[in-house]
């Protein structure tokens, strides 16, 4: 019971997510989404995702206490995601954070939710090899980070340049009349279809940067679909969606290799909501085991936004000696 116990609050997008962890163990993860709110909009409503956080983050706070079967006075330090995410959105879980250091007379820690993604692996697999390499996919982000420490130094490699990989697979499942959100349903009917059926373009493939490009992908895609349609010839739901995924897995996994290679990095963390896709799993595996690089892949729970993640940075941060933030700390939807 050394470790200090903190609880993390999550507020960047559509989750309310509120976690508790002592040290690397994870006690409580509760979360209350307000994305069925935003399906019937196809995408996240950024002023109905603050009014949800807002109602859920009282009651998300008390169910994770209770799951952790600890008072609100146990509690050692707050850590919440200061960005970067949508405006609105963080200011409701920084507000609530800074009320609830306050309150409690204990540290706030504001940190950044790409290197929470990363840091939360821990709550799974133990202490972070030093360095790694991070691919974060999401419908919000998708990046490349070196890591030689999650705590202190997270060096960006590359990132997308237009559409993060999450949000293809939304915009592809709307052309394709498969709903919001996109991932999960086009992992699904692919697993039914022939990847090779289509050869898609895989945008940046061999620029030598670890940058990602998914907007030609997305735009070819519609097209061949609106083509079929034209036509009047039925669309092949099934190899659209496995062609499409195909071409998003295979350049990510190149890329993240590609690093691993470059910087002599023996490790590859997966995290974000599209780490869920099995083909993704699949292919960085395969492409692991051939580079004999080691891949680490949080369970999907962990990769999607959550509190958890949050209090996994924050618990390092104050393991780390590192010095808590400012009650006047800002949320910064543009955070580097
Ligand atoms: O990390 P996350 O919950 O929230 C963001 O920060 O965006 O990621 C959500 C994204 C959505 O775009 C969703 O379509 C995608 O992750 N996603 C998937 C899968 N499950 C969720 N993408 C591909 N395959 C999946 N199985
Ligand atoms: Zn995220």
């Amino acid at each position: 019971d050394s470790e200090p116990l903190v609880l993390g609050i999550e507020t960047s997008c559509d989750e309310t997510g509120v976690g508790i962890v002592r040290g690397t163990t994870l006690l409580a993860d509760s979360i209350a989404s307000s994305v069925d709110e935003h399906a019937r909009f196809g995408g996240v409503v950024p002023e109905v995702a603050s009014r949800a956080h807002l109602e859920a983050m009282g009651p998300t706070v008390e169910r994770a206490l209770e799951q952790a079967g600890v008072a609100f006075d146990d509690v050692d330090a707050i850590a919440v995601t200061a960005g970067p995410g949508l405006a609105g959105a963080l200011l409701v879980g920084v507000a609530a954070a800074k009320a609830y250091a306050l309150a409690l007379g204990k540290p706030l820690y504001g940190v950044n939710h790409l290197a929470a993604h990363v840091a939360v692996d821990q709550l799974e697999h133990g202490p972070l090899p030093k360095p790694c390499i991070a691919l974060l996919v999401s419908g919000g982000h998708s990046s490349l980070l070196l890591v030689p420490d999650v705590a202190a130094d997270v060096r960006p490699l590359g990132a997308t340049v237009d559409d993060a990989a999450g949000e293809a697979f939304d915009k592809i499942a709307r052309v394709l009349g498969l709903g919001f959100p996109g991932g999960p349903v086009i992992d699904r009917r692919a697993t039914e279809g022939d990847p090779a059926a289509i050869a898609f373009p895989r945008g940046k493939y061999d620029d030598g940067t670890y940058d990602f490009s998914f907007s030609g992908l997305k735009t070819a895609v519609a097209r061949w679909v609106e083509a079929r349609e034209r036509a009047g010839e039925p669309v092949p739901v099934a190899d659209v969606a496995a062609s499409f995924q195909e071409a998003v897995v295979d350049v990510l996994t190149a890329k993240a290799l590609a690093a691993c290679r470059e910087h002599g990095v023996k490790d590859l963390l997966i995290g974000g909501g599209v780490a869920a896709n099995s083909r993704l799993r699949a292919l960085a595996a395969e492409r692991c085991e051939a580079a004999g690089v080691r891949l680490r892949v949080p369970r999907p729970k962990l990769c999607t936004d959550n509190g958890a993640m949050v209090a996994a940075l924050g618990a390092e941060l104050a393991a780390a000696g590192l010095p808590p933030s400012a009650l006047d700390l800002p949320a910064d939807s543009a955070l580097p």
